[in-house]
């Protein structure tokens, strides 16, 4: 029995219909009360109490696969006589659709733009192959600066004064050679450094700078929007810490923390037990810079800040290699498809 079962399932699953009649005469043969499957079930009286449990389980299979494939051919039938084409087999599987992803830089970045877009900043974008001048000279850097030594930066071989930008600061210079205040300007782009490529280096990597420059502009506005962008990007509990620190185009200049994103503040290894990350560069712009930029440093301040996007999304998303981003490796960049 279990064999002439077999056989039907064979025999039904490749069925074929030319049209809805002949669909229906496969109905009558298979699954009407006179049918072959019915004829099973009256001889299912006789099978043996120990098999009944297995050709029961075997008929019941044999009827919903009829069943399904009968009215698959119903189906297929109409269709086809409407488009003259009854070969497309509608109850295939369809192949997953693999849906594309934001790059995660790019997911943070947006993120980043969107906070400051709120508070009314504007997008700003400068060359990445520029001149020594917007890079350094224009933002205070001595002649002297190690930050201009050939280990730091890449240098075009024939032109000296022309450098590859190993930061987005030079777009604060690029605005204000060009517009007296109020400006308020957020800058994200790509820069680079002649680093050593490895886990936590790379010749290229990415930074947002921000620039606000007007009157009365302090040193407790600085503060408040780096608090409330910290806490829109990691969440309300979020603390900042202001730390001392020194870069030629801010005076007073600082470096920022925020409380842990993955401990809150306790300590664990990802703060190296401090409850601490350090996240941006930021100041007062140094009246000097707005001079060598054309904007009169006794009616205006300003504050600038930096930070780079790598190390912010490594925060967020735990990537432990900088190498990962740009290998392009799809089994990497899959798994940011849920995030936007
Ligand atoms: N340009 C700095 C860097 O590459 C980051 C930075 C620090 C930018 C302080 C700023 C700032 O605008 O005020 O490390």
């Amino acid at each position: 029995m279990i064999e002439k079962i077999e056989q039907l399932m064979q025999e039904i699953s490749a069925l074929h219909a030319k049209n809805a009649q002949e669909a229906e005469a496969l109905r009558i043969k298979y699954l009407s009360k006179k049918g072959e499957i019915s004829q099973l079930m009256n001889d299912f009286r006789s099978v043996p109490a120990e098999l009944k449990k297995e050709v029961g389980m075997k008929i019941n299979q044999l009827k919903s696969l009829a069943q399904e494939k009968i009215n698959a051919l119903k189906e297929g039938a109409g269709e086809g006589s409407a488009t003259g084409s009854s070969s497309i087999d509608l109850t295939r599987t369809p192949y997953p659709i693999t849906l594309g992803s934001r790059h995660p830089l790019t997911i943070v970045k947006n993120e980043i733009v969107d906070i400051f877009s709120r508070l009314g900043f504007t997008l700003a974008e400068g060359p990445e192959v520029e001149d020594d001048w917007h890079v350094y000279s224009s933002l205070n850097f001595a002649d002297d600066h190690p930050a201009r030594d050939m280990q730091d930066t890449f240098f075009v071989e024939a032109h000296p004064d022309i450098i590859l930008r190993s930061h987005t600061s030079s777009v604060q210079s690029r605005v204000m050679e060009k517009t007296q205040p109020p400006i308020r300007i957020l800058c994200p782009g790509r820069v680079y450094r002649n680093e050593a490529v490895s886990a936590r280096a790379h010749c290229f990597f990415h930074q947002i700078e921000g620039l606000y420059v007007d009157k009365n502009v302090s040193f407790t506005d600085l503060k408040q929007v780096l608090l409330l962008f910290a806490q829109e990007l990691f969440g309300p509990d979020t603390k900042i810490r202001l730390r001392p620190s020194y870069f030629p185009f801010t005076e007073p200049s600082a470096e920022m923390d925020v409380s842990c994103t993955i401990c809150g503040g306790k300590g664990c290894s990802m703060c190296k037990g401090s409850g601490w990350l350090e996240i941006l560069g930021c100041g007062m712009v140094d009246p000097a810079v707005l001079d060598a930029n054309g904007i009169d440093s006794s009616i205006y301040t300003g504050y600038a800040f930096g930070m780079g996007i790598e190390r912010i999304t490594n925060l967020k998303y735990q990537v432990k290699d900088l190498r990962m981003f740009s290998e392009n490796d799809v089994r990497f960049l899959d798994e940011f498809t849920s995030a936007r």
